[in-house]
């Protein structure tokens, strides 16, 4: 007999990424994962270069140098910054290991990404999963279901800001109005892993509120707009006592010396994060209105990916899509894990990408 392990880590749906290759297809382009198509910095790529020195030596355990470039670009103080090397989902996670018990309930959105459940499960917690509005613009969070919803045994709230994978997100006002809702002993963690694509005049990325407040935490990630998916590194600001939880519970040596360098050269290079930022404005607005010619609803996003709706039934569901796509050599992501099995997430390509995968599905809606 093996050992069991704690409630609810059985209850847990392994998490699976987006697709990256298609039996029989050659030459495949992947707006799965909502990457990059930029690609690192070239700065980023030369701190690559100076890491190999090093390998053998266990790296400064604090990521002091990541952390000051990181308060450097953002103007925070560095001691409230925590680094991980395994993406922004171990900070997700380490922050469900500090903070739930067995039982607590832990709130987020009905389509919210997937680490959440994950993460609660994990720590015998109970997930509470709250309906989002669906608004003239697309899916959204919705912030009066979400305080409906807190209990005595609320300990946490999950919101991703903006959400993956509807593409919607709460204004600067509307996310005060939750956390002034949320009663003092409750944790707000804002993910904000497409925060440097959105351009939105009312939008904040958790910054002020963490400045604040000492139950909000805001977390970020090199692998969207940095390009450094394959590096995983992602970082938190919160208040020295929720970084002191942290801290504690983390790995020794959790950020790599090559994850130090490569992610403050990056961070650094604002030439190559407004030129990802241009990218994504352009090719973000081309994508929407070209697929929403083709009859199809596509939701207003702030993101770098959309999200498109198909019909339930007949000719043009989302799996057929997804299959002809696939045939043409491009992956989508389906989001039936997401409760959206009517929906595709389709990630912001190069223009080569874009203008194929629109022209795929045009033929897939004019067929
Ligand atoms: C909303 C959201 N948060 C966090 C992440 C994870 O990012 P990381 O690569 O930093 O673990 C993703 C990645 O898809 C995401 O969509």
């Amino acid at each position: 007999m093996s050992p069991s392990p704690k409630p609810g880590v059985l209850e847990i749906t392994p998490y699976v990424g987006g697709r990256a290759a298609v039996p029989g297809v050659t030459k495949v382009f992947k707006l799965s994962s909502n990457e990059s198509p930029l690609g690192p910095s070239p700065a980023a790529l030369a701190a690559l270069d100076q890491t190999r020195a090093s390998l053998s030596l266990y790296p400064e355990g604090s990521a002091a140098l990541l952390r000051q470039a990181i308060g450097e670009v953002h103007k925070l103080d560095p001691a409230r910054i925590v680094t991980s090397g395994d993406g922004s989902d171990a900070l997700l996670t380490m922050l469900a290991n500090g903070y739930l018990q067995p039982g607590d309930e832990c709130l987020f959105s009905e389509h919210a990404f997937l680490v959440y459940k994950i993460a609660t499960l994990a720590n015998s917690a109970v997930p509470v999963m709250v309906p989002e509005k669906d608004t003239n613009t697309g899916l959204k969070v919705d912030v009066e279901a979400m305080l409906a919803a807190v209990t005595p045994r609320t300990r946490m709230v999950y919101i991703a800001n903006p959400n993956n994978p509807t593409g919607s997100y709460l204004g600067r006002d509307e996310m005060a109005r939750l956390h002034a809702g949320l009663p003092e002993g409750v944790l707000l963690v804002i993910d904000a892993a497409y925060a440097e694509y959105v351009t939105a005049k009312d939008y904040e990325s958790g910054i002020e509120l963490v400045s604040k407040f000492g139950n909000v935490v805001m977390t970020r990630t090199f692998s969207k707009l940095y390009g450094l998916a394959g590096l995983r590194i992602g970082w938190m600001y919160a208040s020295a006592s929720v970084c002191d939880v942290i801290n504690r519970i983390r790995g020794p040596f959790n950020t790599a010396l090559m994850q130090q360098l490569v992610g403050a050269a990056a961070m650094r290079d604002r030439d190559h994060f407004w030129k990802a930022v241009e990218h994504n404005n352009k090719w973000l607005a081309w994508i929407t209105a070209e697929i929403r010619k083709t009859g199809l609803r596509v939701d207003d996003s702030v993101a770098n990916f959309v999200l498109i709706h198909f019909p339930a039934d007949g000719e043009k569901t989302a799996a057929k899509a997804d299959a002809f796509l696939m045939k043409g050599g491009v992956i989508l992501r389906g989001v039936a894990s997401y409760g959206l099995p009517n929906c595709l997430r389709m990630t912001v390509g190069t223009e080569e990408q874009n203008r194929l995968a629109v022209s795929l599905l045009q033929q897939f809606m004019a067929a």
